[in-house]
């Protein structure tokens, strides 16, 4: 019987996920689909659960439901505990729905899949739940000291010392100190959609070579990665994080990690 899958947010006319988890069905002979579904947060439980008594076999959450549909679920997994939100959702052979996050683990797929990085200090900008996420996947996968910088600088304080190694810096210390980090992560929505002009802070001290990552794929450069650009460093956007986090939903539905690389291409086409 064909299979069915879909993701669940507000907006989600935009949402590329329809058309990359049907490329992959493809690719990989798998009879399946996967559609968008509009869910307003007082719709979200009566949503869930139509999900859950159609026989949906796995779905995605996005803005702005990630952290509201964990009541609606059986359990959560470690990633989505830790970050206290979820981005894909399977069912178990009993049928419970369980709760996953890909996006931390994404982003450092993606970050490995583009450069071979010496797993060093890094410095993340922002201090909110991607920043949570992606802090979390780069300790588990050997990366540090981690070094936060933030707007609201208590936030940012409240994440460093929820890590092993971490640490909180101003935005002045963290423009004079850039020199000294190999990985810099841009985690904030300065320069989405072009809506929020500006930088979050300024890259001209970044080292020669460093690997400056922004998660925003739209536009597919930010103004922040721009001048980090001008400025010596190697960039990565967003992109690869959003064909990673999909591609760790997809093994978790299949058990198929499928192509990313000609995925990031298509989405970088799409956006471009
Ligand atoms: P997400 O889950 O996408 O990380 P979030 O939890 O709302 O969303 O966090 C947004 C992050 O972007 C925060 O680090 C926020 O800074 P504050 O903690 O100071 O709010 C940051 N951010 C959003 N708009 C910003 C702006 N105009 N300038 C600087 N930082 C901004």
């Amino acid at each position: 019987m064909k299979k069915w899958y879909a993701v669940v947010g507000d907006p989600i006319a935009q949402s590329m996920s329809p058309v990359m988890h049907d490329q992959w069905f493809k690719e990989n002979a798998l009879d399946a689909t996967y559609i968008p579904i509009h869910a307003t947060a007082g719709s979200l439980e009566q949503t869930i659960n139509s999900l859950r008594s159609l026989g949906c076999s796995g779905f995605n959450v996005t803005v702005p439901h990630k952290q509201a549909i964990l009541p609606f679920l059986d359990e959560v997994d470690e990633s989505a505990a830790v970050m206290n939100a979820v981005n894909t959702v399977y069912q178990t052979d009993e049928g419970k729905l369980i709760g996953a996050n890909t996006d931390g683990a994404g982003f450092v797929k993606s970050l490995e899949e583009f450069t071979d990085l010496v797993k060093g200090s890094v410095l993340l900008i922002g201090a909110g739940g991607a920043a949570r996420g992606i802090a979390f996947a780069l300790q588990s996968a050997g990366y540090g000291p981690l070094y936060f910088t933030n707007r609201t600088a208590s936030r940012s304080a409240e994440l460093a010392a929820d890590m092993k190694d971490g640490h909180a810096i101003s935005i002045g210390d963290a423009e004079d100190r850039l020199g000294e980090f190999g990985l810099v992560v841009q985690t904030t929505s300065v320069g989405m959609n072009f809506a929020q002009e500006g930088i979050p802070l300024d890259p001209k001290k970044v080292a020669n070579g460093a690997v400056v990552a922004d998660i925003i794929y739209n536009p597919l450069e930010t103004e922040f990665l721009r001048q980090a650009k001008q400025a010596g460093a190697k960039t990565m956007n967003g992109v690869g994080m959003f064909v990673h986090q999909g591609a760790l939903a997809f093994e978790k539905w299949t058990g198929v990690y499928p192509d990313t690389k000609k995925m990031i291409d298509m989405i970088t086409m799409k956006v471009g």
